[in-house]
C-alpha cells in the first residue's frame, strides 16, 4: 500500500497524518509506504510546525525528519490512496492535477472514522496548541480505523484462500 496524505501547508494536519499512520503501519508489521504533501508551496522544504512536532513527540512519534513538499499530478501514479485533511484541499488537488484527478484514490481521511459525513481536520495553523492536540485525536482515531480495516481485509483474504 502506499498512501499520501495531503493538506494545505504540508506543515501541520498531513505531516501528523503521515507520522501517526508510518507508526502503526510499523506497529503492525505492513511495509507500507506513507507520505505527505501540501498543496501551497508557501512552506516547501521546512519541517513541521513546532507545534505538530512537539505533541506529536508527546505521543511517542519523531516526526522531525519530515520536510514540506508540493502536491503534484504525479502523486496520482505513484500512490494507491490519497487522503485530503479537508474539501478544500480535493479542490486545490483538482486544480493542480487537471486531467490526472483520479477520484477512485481520494476521500476525505475524515470519512474513514465517519463514512460519509464530510468532515474536515480543522486547520489548527492559526490557533494554539490545544487545537494541534484536537488535530491529533482526530487523526490518530482515523489511522486506526486504516489499520482495522485493513487487518479485517487481510483476515478475509485468509480464510477464503
Ligand atoms: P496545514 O496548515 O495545511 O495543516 O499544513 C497550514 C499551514 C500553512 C498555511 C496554511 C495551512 N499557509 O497558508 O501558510
Amino acid at each position: 500500500m502506499k498512501i499520501l496524505m495531503v493538506c494545505l501547508g504540508n506543515i501541520c494536519r498531513s505531516p501528523l497524518a503521515e507520522g501517526i499512520l508510518h507508526h502503526k503501519a510499523q506497529q503492525e508489521g505492513l511495509s507500507w509506504t506513507i507520505d505527505s504533501a501540501g498543496t501551497n508551496g508557501y512552506h516547501v522544504g521546512e519541517q513541521p510546525h513546532r507545534l505538530s512536532q512537539k505533541v506529536a513527540l508527546q505521543n511517542g512519534i519523531d516526526i522531525s525528519h519530515q520536510r514540506a513538499r508540493r502536491f503534484t499530478a504525479a502523486d496520482f501514479r505513484e500512490y494507491d490512496k490519497i487522503y485530503a485533511m479537508a474539501e478544500d484541499v480535493i479542490e486545490e488537488m483538482q486544480r493542480i492535477a487537471r486531467k490526472d484527478f483520479d477520484a477512485t484514490k481520494v476521500d476525505l481521511l475524515m470519512n474513514e472514522l465517519h463514512p460519509g459525513k464530510n468532515m474536515d481536520v480543522p486547520d489548527p495553523w492559526y490557533g494554539t496548541e490545544p487545537g494541534y492536540h484536537e488535530v491529533f485525536a482526530m487523526i490518530n482515531q482515523a489511522c486506526d480505523k486504516i489499520i482495522d480495516k485493513y487487518r479485517i481485509l487481510n483476515d478475509e483474504f485468509r480464510t477464503s484462500k
